[in-house]
């Protein structure tokens, strides 16, 4: 069992890796690998729309998001961080979503009806974060919704939407205990969605045999 944790800030030790990480360091599972992913280090364009994908959920774009779809698609769960930059998600991690285009999967004769291969493959979990500056929800403007309403439509089930509000400098989030306690708790119940989930499908095999 594996989760990812994805950073979409590319401050290195900013708020978003902090609480991302802290999120990954509540699963205590040892059957659970956890491992974090700074998009900052990895050069990844947006989609390009060119419909490669159609036939065989690959991409085409040769780039370094060629490097984490293996990574992706072995991973049970996501945890995904962004920062709130002009009441969106950074631009890094606009085009990573972008590239789960290739996961999706459309009927042939109408594109109203669509599915995903996570779907396909049994669903997955994931947790979103978002940050900012200011005081007011309303200064976030869409940052959650832009992670959580595609990974929905890509087969992740959002356990848990963490926003955390009033995070500026570097450090800041070492001051603030609540939203420590607060992905602590999101990534606590990921950990137990996932094991919920295997304790279940060993029970149905042995209910079904
Ligand atoms: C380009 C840019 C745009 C920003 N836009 C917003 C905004 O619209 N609303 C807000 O509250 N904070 C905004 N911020 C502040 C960041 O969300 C905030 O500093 C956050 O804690 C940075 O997280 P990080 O340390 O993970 O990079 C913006 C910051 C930058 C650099």
């Amino acid at each position: 069992m594996k989760v990812l944790g994805i950073v979409g800030s590319r401050r290195k030790n900013g708020n978003t890796a902090y609480l991302v990480q802290q999120a990954l360091d509540a699963i205590e599972c040892k059957k659970i690998e956890t491992e974090l992913i700074f998009l900052g280090n990895y050069n990844i364009r947006g989609c390009t729309g060119c419909e490669g994908c159609k036939d065989t959920y690959k991409c085409v774009i040769m780039d370094d998001m060629q490097k984490l779809y293996p990574r992706i698609l072995e991973a049970d769960a996501i945890i995904i961080g962004s920062p709130t930059y002009f009441y969106n998600i950074t631009s890094d991690m606009k085009a990573f979503i972008e590239r789960f285009y290739c996961f999706q999967v459309f009927a042939e004769d109408d594109r109203s009806v669509w599915s995903s291969i996570n779907e396909v493959l049994g669903g997955k979990y994931a947790v979103v974060i978002s940050i900012c500056e200011q005081n007011d929800e309303k200064d976030m403007g869409f940052t959650a919704e832009a992670m959580s309403k595609p990974l929905e439509g890509l087969g992740y089930r959002v356990v848990e939407t963490v926003k955390i509000l009033k995070l500026f400098k570097k450090g800041d989030v070492l001051q603030n205990q609540d939203a420590l306690d607060q992905v602590k708790r999101a990534g606590k119940k990921l950990e137990k969605t996932i094991r919920l989930r295997k304790e279940t499908e060993e029970k149905l095999k042995l209910y079904v045999e």
